[in-house]
């Protein structure tokens, strides 16, 4: 993908991005497992990891989150609760894979862990991930771009939920009554056969007025309710604040948010766009 000034996506949603990152956790410590990353202070357009040097790129999360009322709980974000971990499964096709975790502590309060992509900010992107929930219920599995809290479009998934429900939210999800926006906040079908907690490629599409969400490629949602349209971080947490909408965890139980990879591709207001002059090379990123 060096050569490509351009990347497409298909779907419902067709279009076209200059910045493609894939992060592939599935054999961090496999010898060859060298990124082709360049160290240039200026965002390469394309560029594929698969050792370590992810975390150049993504923060973990440490904050304290108190308690602003009594219907939830306090929560910590803590970067020991994202890490990559030794598969010990049957499969040829990953050694490793990312977890974040959460667990209930005896205090009461909510450990968890949060991921942001530090490199950019981002305008429209598709994000692609490999991944599986498991665990207690009373915990969300977020896959999300941010800006505020009235300017974000999520991918969730509930611990409290069946493995085929799936929940895909346009920020606000509510008005100031608390009534809920139409085509704002869905929850949703898993196609059938394709539960959560095994491994799924969830899609979030955020392009120019509207959110299209897919499961292995087929499409699952789609709004143009409160689509975002400032630029906006990316974001992967496990979490609970034990409040109405993740539930509850019994104390002393634990999830898990287990990833074998994830891709991006994406526009940045942060940078030039590189290599703009000129036929662009359009590549095709879903071969
Ligand atoms: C996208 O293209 C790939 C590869 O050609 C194909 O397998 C997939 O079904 C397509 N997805 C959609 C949503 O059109
Ligand atoms: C993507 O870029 C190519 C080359 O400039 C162009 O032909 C194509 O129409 C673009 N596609 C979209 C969806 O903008
Ligand atoms: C991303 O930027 C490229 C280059 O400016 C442009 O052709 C493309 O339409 C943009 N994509 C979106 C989804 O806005
Ligand atoms: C995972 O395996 C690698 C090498 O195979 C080893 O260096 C590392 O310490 C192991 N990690 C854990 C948490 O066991
Ligand atoms: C992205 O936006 C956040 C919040 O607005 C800001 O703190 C951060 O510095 C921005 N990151 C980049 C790389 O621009
Ligand atoms: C979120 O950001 C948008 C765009 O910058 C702004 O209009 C809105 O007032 C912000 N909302 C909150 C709750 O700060
Ligand atoms: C989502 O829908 C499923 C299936 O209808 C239901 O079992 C589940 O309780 C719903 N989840 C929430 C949080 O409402």
């Amino acid at each position: 993908t060096n050569d490509c000034t351009l990347f497409s996506i298909n779907g419902s949603t067709i279009g076209n991005f200059t910045h493609y990152r894939f992060y592939d956790f599935r054999d961090v410590y496999a010898d060859d497992a060298a990124a082709d990353s360049s160290s240039d202070d200026a965002i390469p357009q394309s560029r594929t990891i698969r050792d370590n040097t992810w975390m150049d790129q993504w923060s973990r999360r440490d904050q304290l989150k108190e308690a602003w009322n009594d219907n939830i709980i306090d929560m910590e974000y803590n970067a020991r609760n994202i890490y990559i971990e030794n598969s010990t499964e049957d499969s040829g096709d990953y050694s490793t894979f990312l977890t974040l975790y959460t667990t209930r502590l005896a205090d009461g309060s909510q450990q968890a862990g949060e991921f942001d992509y530090v490199e950019a900010n981002v305008t429209y992107l598709s994000l692609r991930l490999l991944a599986r929930v498991s665990g207690s219920s009373g915990a969300v599995a977020g896959f999300f771009t941010y800006h505020n809290d009235t300017s974000e479009t999520d991918i969730e998934v509930l611990t409290r939920d069946p493995t085929s429900a799936v929940h895909y939210s346009n920020q606000p999800t509510a008005d100031d009554e608390d009534n809920i926006i139409a085509g704002a906040t869905f929850n949703n079908s898993m196609p059938p056969g394709q539960p959560w907690d095994d491994w799924q490629v969830h899609r979030l599409d955020w392009l120019p007025g509207q959110s299209v969400w897919y499961v292995n490629g087929v499409q699952t949602g789609a709004t143009r309710i409160n689509v975002p349209d400032v630029a906006q971080m990316v974001i992967l947490n496990m979490w609970s604040n034990g409040g109405s909408f993740a539930g509850r965890m019994e104390v002393g139980g634990e999830a898990y948010l287990n990833v074998q990879w994830l891709e991006m591709v994406y526009n940045t207001t942060d940078v030039e766009t590189p290599g703009s002059d000129g036929d662009p090379t359009v590549c095709f990123i879903e071969e």
